[in-house]
């Protein structure tokens, strides 16, 4: 018989689940559970050409009704579940109904990391990670509104570049004492400090925010005790797994649910893939990644078990942010104690960095040089040995390198 497959949760690794399964020849039915009113969509460009105006919502959408219907997957949007009963199979909506699985998928993503101070939740402060929180912020973006920005991280800083371009006065506040500090190496980092900097965005490093402050809305914001004067707060400071469903039915989290190389959790049934997610990563330790790499590789790892031939999975990962005219790409994970190697001139707008362990190339982080992207990208899956003299030397073309 048919297994019925429950899927929680309606972002990128759900929508490539359900291809997935079905390109695999899983021929249950399928329902797919989300608590926004959307189908899955893409989030990426939500802080980048969606905030700009310049990508309609019609774009955002992962796949047409269309697809849905030929899938045999049932969408019932707009709607939590509240929790998942292992024993009997079941999930069970807020509104009390109760739905039967053989095998579930949580698919849950994460949500935004809340600023704790005073003023916090006065109107006018904003966070970004859906597509509301997007049509929020655009129906205050004017012209020469001051907007403060705190964090310093793909979110703050992919908005800032969208609000210096539609002419607002863009202060950002970053607690650390570079920018992208988690993402990328120093000379990235001082790359796209200069760059922010030349198209007038204010930038305050080692600066934590003290308090929001105005009278029922922001007027200011209070950071490293000076004040500044503000009109919106943008909230960037990072994003939490949303694990509760899965703990408070008894599966581990370790600041994303636990899977195995195949994305099963603790229980054989229930499967889980994504930015929600904790697993062993290429390099062996645990790790949760925020991509969207992950969610469609992890996802697509997981349809393969469900149908019956599980692989382990073993991607690299990989980053993108647009800023500006800029694309930074990132490939592998970078570690302190890497040896760094700079290709190319940041001056020149193009350039790219090396990160060797033992000689073996682990990561690389590109600026518009997409060549050094995917060339980097295969080494680190291929476990190459480039010397670091040859890598920092722009005459010998990448190509031949390897
Ligand atoms: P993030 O982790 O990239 O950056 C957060 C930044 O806020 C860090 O630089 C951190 O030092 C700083 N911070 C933390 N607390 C602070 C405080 N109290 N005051 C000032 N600064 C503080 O997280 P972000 O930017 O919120 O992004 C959220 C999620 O969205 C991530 O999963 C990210 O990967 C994803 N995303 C990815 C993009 C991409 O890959 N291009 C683009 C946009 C978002």
């Amino acid at each position: 018989m048919s297994e019925r497959l429950i899927i929680v949760g309606a972002g990128q690794a759900a929508a490539q689940a359900v291809q997935s399964l079905r390109a695999e020849g899983f021929d249950g039915p399928i329902t797919l559970i989300g608590d926004e009113a959307w189908p899955p969509y893409q989030r990426p460009p939500l802080s980048k050409a969606y905030l700009l105006g310049s990508f309609a919502r019609e774009r955002l959408f992962l796949k047409s009704d269309q697809f849905y219907r030929e899938s045999d997957c049932t969408l019932i949007l707009g709607a939590r579940v509240a929790a998942i009963h292992r024993a009997e199979k079941t999930v069970e909506l807020a509104d009390g109904r109760k739905l039967a699985f053989d095998k579930l998928l949580l698919t849950t993503g994460t949500r935004v990391r809340r600023l704790r101070c005073p003023g916090a939740d006065l109107a006018g402060v904003h966070y970004l990670r859906d597509i509301a929180d997007v049509d929020g912020l655009q129906a205050v973006f004017r012209p020469g509104a001051r907007i403060a920005i705190v964090g310093g991280g793909y979110i703050g800083l992919e908005v800032a570049a969208v609000a210096a371009k539609r002419g607002l006065d863009v202060t950002v506040f970053e607690a650390m004492d570079r920018l992208m500090a988690r993402a990328v190496s120093g000379p990235v980092s001082d790359f796209f400090a200069a760059e922010h900097e030349k198209s007038g965005v204010k930038l305050k490093l080692r600066t934590g925010v003290e308090a929001i402050e105005g009278d029922g809305r922001v007027e200011g914001i209070k950071a490293g005790g000076q004040a500044y004067p503000a009109d919106i707060v943008l909230v960037g400071i990072g994003v939490l797994p949303k694990d509760e469903l899965a703990t408070r039915a008894g599966l581990a989290s370790q600041d994303g649910i636990v899977v195995d190389g195949n994305g099963r959790t603790g229980d054989p049934a229930i499967f889980a893939a994504g930015d929600c997610t904790r697993h062993i990563g290429r390099e062996g330790t645990a790790i949760r990644l925020e991509c969207v790499q992950n969610a469609i590789d992890q996802a697509r790892h997981c349809a393969l078990a469900i149908a019956g031939k599980p692989a382990s999975y073993s991607e690299v990962p990989w980053f993108w942010s647009d800023q500006y005219d800029l694309k930074l790409q990132i490939a592998g994970l970078a570690r302190a104690g890497d040896q760094i190697v700079l290709r190319g001139d940041p001056a020149a707008r193009k350039f790219s960095v090396f990160h060797l362990r033992g000689g073996i190339v682990a990561a690389v982080e590109a600026v518009n040089a997409a060549p050094d992207y995917l060339a980097g990208r295969k080494w680190i899956a291929d476990g190459a040995r480039i010397a670091a003299e040859k890598l920092a030397d722009p005459s010998i073309p990448i190509k031949q390198m390897a």
